[in-house]
């Protein structure tokens, strides 16, 4: 259908606070757009799309009793059962998992994708909140239909207070606060001509097969379809996460005007950094200082995207998705604080970031596309592994790690590691052709993890402002070896056991071709006898395009004692 942008206001999403919270996940029906009519969706909290803005103080732990109450998935016709663990029933009784993303949680409470509750289940998560200021979000994580849950509606923000960035007027740094702070849910969507939610472009693929992902049609931001938020004339704080299945986008203002990058996943910068655009990717947050103040009263601008899709999708017809939502300036006086000099160095607070800490590990890890023989269409892998395999990292507790993320794909995908944050070293291109020609690959189920060093063609990028703080999601660019460094934390410091064992985990093992994949026709998947799952350990990494963490770019990690 063919929607008129700007005739919705843009909602503020309502605040949940306390420290003793129910998130229940329930199907809904959800207008996003004036002239649409309601669609069938998922929330939490009682909203009818998305979950509440849930705001927490550092170092006050929250609990959340999850109640999945979901009945028929508004998705259920695009299950797809051969993934891992997906069943026909799962269609009416859908499996869920809530994870606080970029949280540091003890196992049993992180969302693992194969501890499941199904309708009529729960579980009491506990969230310690033994982290600076940032914001989180949370989302669904079940295996298999994550792509499903999280695009039907299951998402929300989670924003964390400390005593110098209080999220109030007053705070250290002279942030905007209050009405002058607004968290922006991104998302991209398609919609059937009778205006329910589809994930679907062109239907390459039939539909209840998985497609790889796609981009969208229309912005939707905070749950609305191109909406108009009226702004002050003033500073605000922009809190952005970019909450879609599929695409990388890179953002700017219509006019082209200049704003401010506080901070990313996992806190402030030391100070704010000016630009003209940011490159978020699914995962990813950005906290950005804009002044509309810039803009003539009674004046509009646009936030806008030209970022094309990927390569494969791009192949397919589909274009960059232009715009998300657009800010008119009335005639009043907002936030009048000027841009902050410093956003550190509070009371025992370095007026710096933390320097990158020295590796004492290199570890490879490569993100791979291989053709499925048996579906037919492709296998997205880490380490040429699927998941559920056995074979996987497993960092020493307390140690500095350098992982180098190699990706032979010709498409970015943003690497997302539970448990710990990280600093970006830098990028490189390496010559992919000779890397793959010289270390052949062995059958899918076998670990390949070439180190690259020997490989690398270009200099060291160093990484993007908006990328130069601590974060939790990266970026691995096509061609490209990624370079990150993160402190795998120990038991001591963390207060919780990051390798106690929990749950029973609901999962089919993965069933890898008995030959090398490449096109030998193999059993196929849903085969597999339902693992003997025993309890679960651990946490995941997986890239966060929905669709490719689901089918299989995700891989669980422990972190071992010494
Ligand atoms: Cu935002 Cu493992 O996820
Ligand atoms: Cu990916």
């Amino acid at each position: 259908p063919q929607l008129e942008p700007f005739v919705d206001p843009l909602p503020r999403i309502p605040v949940l606070t306390g420290s003793q919270l129910e998130l229940r996940a329930a199907s809904t029906t959800h207008r996003f757009h004036r002239d649409l009519d309601p669609s069938p969706a998922l929330a939490y909290g009682g909203m009818d799309y998305l979950g509440p803005t849930v705001e927490a103080h550092a170092g006050d732990a929250v609990t959340v009793a999850y109640r999945n109450e979901i009945g028929v998935h508004p998705l259920a016709a695009d299950f797809d059962t051969t993934l891992h663990g997906v069943t026909e029933q799962d269609r009416t009784a859908v499996p869920t998992s809530i994870h606080l993303h970029g949280a540091v949680t003890p196992p049993e409470h992180d969302g693992h994708p194969a501890f499941l509750q199904r309708p009529g289940q729960g579980h009491v998560h506990h969230y310690p909140n033994v982290h600076e200021a940032t914001q989180f979000w949370y989302h669904d994580h079940a295996m298999g239909i994550t792509r499903l849950n999280v695009y039907a509606g299951l998402a929300g923000v989670f924003l964390l207070r400390d005593e110098f960035d209080t999220g109030t007027t007053g705070n250290a740094w002279g942030l905007p606060s209050g009405e002058f702070e607004m968290p922006l849910v991104l998302q991209e969507k398609i919609f059937t001509a009778d205006g329910r939610q589809s994930i679907r472009a062109t239907p390459v693929v039939p539909q209840g097969r998985w497609d790889g992902g796609t981009p969208g049609d229309v912005g939707v931001v905070n749950g609305k379809i191109w909406p108009e938020l009226e702004v002050a004339r003033g500073m605000y704080r922009l809190r952005l996460v970019n909450a879609a299945s599929f695409s990388v986008w890179n953002l700017f203002f219509g006019n082209r005007m200049r704003f401010w990058v506080l901070g990313m996943e996992s806190g402030l910068l030391a100070a704010p950094v000016p630009t003209t655009r940011v490159r978020l990717a699914p995962g990813e947050r950005v906290d950005l200082l804009v002044d509309f103040g810039a803009v003539e009263p009674g004046g509009t601008v646009e936030l806008c995207n030209d970022e094309p899709p990927p390569l494969a999708a791009s192949q397919r017809g589909a274009r960059a998705m232009p715009l998300f939502c657009r800010f008119r300036v009335a005639d009043t006086r907002g936030f009048t604080g000027a841009v902050p000099e410093t956003l550190r160095g509070g009371a025992g607070q370095p007026t710096d970031l933390e320097p990158v800490p020295t590796p004492q590990v290199q570890r490879t890890v490569t993100v791979m596309q291989l053709p499925d023989p048996s579906s037919g269409s492709v296998l997205m892998s880490l380490n040429n592994l699927r998941f559920g395999d056995s074979d996987i990292e497993m960092p020493r507790q307390g140690a500095v790690e350098q992982w180098d993320i190699v990706n032979v794909t010709p498409e970015p995908h943003p690497i997302h590691l539970h448990l710990v944050n990280f600093r970006v070293l830098g990028r490189q291109a390496f010559d992919v052709a000779r890397y793959v020609r010289e270390n052949p690959a062995p059958p899918v189920g076998t670990k390949w993890a070439p180190p690259v060093d020997a490989f690398v063609t270009g200099p060291r990028v160093p990484p993007e402002p908006w990328e130069s703080g601590d974060k939790d999601t990266v970026v691995a660019n096509p061609g490209t070896v990624t370079r990150i460094v993160a402190v795998f934390p120990t038991a001591g410091r963390l207060g919780f056991d990051p390798d106690a064992t929990f749950g029973v985990g609901e999962i089919a093992a993965p069933v890898s071709p008995e030959h090398g994949g490449h096109g030998t026709p193999a059993h196929a998947g849903h085969d597999a006898a339902p693992a003997a799952s025993g309890p679960l350990q651990g946490y995941v990494w997986h890239c966060h395009m929905l669709d490719h963490e689901d089918h299989d770019m995700m891989l669980g990690y422990r972190t071992v004692a010494e």
